[in-house]
């Protein structure tokens, strides 16, 4: 008997030991789940939204959670996310990456090559090369489609739409900035794609550390094999890459990173440029096929432009404007574009909200927002958010609305796909330009319908929350086939 109280009273010791952090009175409420050490975390990693919905309700805008350890503090309340994305002295955009690059592509870069690299690459895809760059994506996309769906093709051709729209974009980007085309033969695209995906596959457990044994040769496998495909990209000035890659190169080794490291940095950079803009034109495809007069209205507007003086690049150029494309865009990532922006708190901070109210956040705590629970699906900002309106982001007189509100008061950010602040998307624009050349390809150039008249827009993995663009459970089947009468090639 008294060893059973001894063995009990122990384990109660240990659980406290393993459990023991309480609230002070100027902390967030604290929820650290039942499970000592894990808190939350299969929660969390088996559908993040559902989970940080059930915690809004119990706790309100802010709270703290237990995930592996680990103290995150959630903020879900949009008026206050300036306070985060504009702090990066206090709240570190760095640690975290640098942990997650550690866990998927077993990279180290200090915190001056990173910053070096973005400043870099900022220069580059924002201003600096964006017509050499859309004329670039112009051209391997239309090769692509060309050698995929040939003009003489009289049969519809039937695929999974996000295979499709994610394998095309993938090559064009990889061709455009990783030079597929100088690489060695075994780097042809195709190879590079296939072992992406398994690799893309694997991501969301290889960093949350949860791969099964099979699973982690697998990862371990892929990994290096696309390491050594990479291998040429960007080593020398004439590699048939983008001068970004090299410039990247340079950066690194100056940082006296060596080859091996340098391997692993380009395929990182692969998943940062290629591995959100297959997944959303394929939502936004998907989105139109399954909505009629978004489908025409998106149309008619590509329609006049076709007819149009023929330039290169007339939808990047900036000669035409796009604003029924850009609403039914800016819808799609408002449903699918489901990023966590997380920040390390490297000092104590008190973090101000909109309303006044102010929490302490504890120094090696997490900090994260979710903007796809709120304001992208909270229905005080978007009327049934749940649902597709192509011209929800349009006025009456054809201009973009920006005037969303929670609480009665104008928010900054009604959606935020590509993050805000210090850290924000330095590829958006770059992005925004290849899926609408995209896009405007192929419901220009080609015949595209779904198999089935009646077919419903796919079911998101749950488990890809807090991973950038979600991605479908399963697929949609659509066919094609090349348009016998069209304007422009
Ligand atoms: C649909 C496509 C894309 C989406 C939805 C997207 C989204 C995002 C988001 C949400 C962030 C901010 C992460 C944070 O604050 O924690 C981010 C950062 C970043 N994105 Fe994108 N992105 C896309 C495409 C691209 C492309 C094409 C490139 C490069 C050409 C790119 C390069 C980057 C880089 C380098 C950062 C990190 C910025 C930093 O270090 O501060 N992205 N992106």
């Amino acid at each position: 008997m008294i060893w059973t109280i001894f063995l009990f009273v122990q384990a109660l010791l240990l659980y406290f030991v393993l459990t023991g952090r309480s609230r002070s009175a100027k902390e967030p409420p604290l929820d650290k789940g039942f499970i000592p050490w894990l808190g939350h975390a299969l929660e969390f990693g088996k559908d993040a939204s559902k989970f940080l919905n059930r915690m809004k309700l119990k706790h309100g805008d802010i709270f703290t959670v237990r995930a592996a350890g680990r103290y995150v503090t959630v903020l879900l309340d949009p008026h206050s996310y300036d306070a985060v994305t504009s702090d990066s002295h206090s709240l570190d955009f760095t640690r975290y990456a640098q942990v997650l690059m550690d866990r998927i592509f077993n990279l180290q870069l200090s915190h001056q090559q990173m910053a070096k690299a973005k400043a870099m690459m900022r220069k580059h895809f924002m201003v600096a090369n964006a017509t050499v760059l859309n004329s670039a994506v112009n051209r391997h996309l239309r090769a692509l489609l060309q050698a995929e769906i040939p003009q003489n093709q009289k049969d519809w051709k039937d695929e999974g739409l996000f295979d499709f729209s994610f394998r095309i974009l993938f090559k064009t980007g990889y061709l455009t900035l990783f030079g597929g085309e100088k690489n060695n033969n075994s780097a042809d695209p195709s190879s590079v794609y296939e072992d992406y995906k398994t690799f893309d596959g694997l991501l969301t457990k290889m960093a949350r550390g949860t791969l099964k044994s099979g699973e982690k040769s697998t990862a371990q496998r892929v990994r290096r094999r696309l390491w050594e495909l990479l291998a040429p990209a960007g080593l020398t000035e004439d590699s048939g890459s983008s001068q970004w890659l090299h410039a990247y190169r340079c950066i690194l080794q100056e940082g006296g990173s060596d080859e091996e490291t340098q391997k692993k940095a380009v395929l990182m950079q692969l998943w940062a440029t290629q591995g959100n803009v297959g997944p959303a034109a394929f939502w936004l495809l998907c989105y139109l096929l399954t909505n009629h007069d978004a489908l025409i209205a998106v149309k008619r507007e590509f329609g006049q432009i076709s007819q149009m003086e023929p330039s290169e690049t007339p939808l990047t150029d900036g000669t035409v404007q796009t604003p029924v494309f850009d609403s039914a865009l800016e819808e799609t990532l408002r449903l699918t574009a489901a990023p966590f922006i997380t920040r390390e708190v490297v000092q104590e901070k008190m973090l101000v909200m909109a309303h006044g109210q102010e929490y302490l956040l504890r120094k090696g705590d997490r900090v994260c927002l979710f903007p796809f629970n709120s304001p992208q699906m909270d229905p005080e900002v978007h009327r049934e958010p749940q649902k597709f309106k192509y011209d929800r982001f349009l006025n009456a007189d054809g201009s973009e609305k920006k005037d969303f509100y929670k609480g009665g008061k104008r928010l900054k950010y009604y959606t935020m796909p590509w993050g805000a602040g210090t850290n924000g998307c330095v590829g958006k624009q770059f992005a925004i330009n290849t899926i609408r050349q995209f896009v405007y390809t192929v419901l220009t150039n080609y015949d595209l319908e779904l198999c089935d008249p009646h077919a419903q827009v796919p079911e998101v993995n749950a488990g890809r929350y807090g991973f950038g663009m979600l991605q479908p459970k399963g697929d949609l089947l659509v066919r094609y086939k090349p348009r016998k009468t069209h304007t422009r090639a």
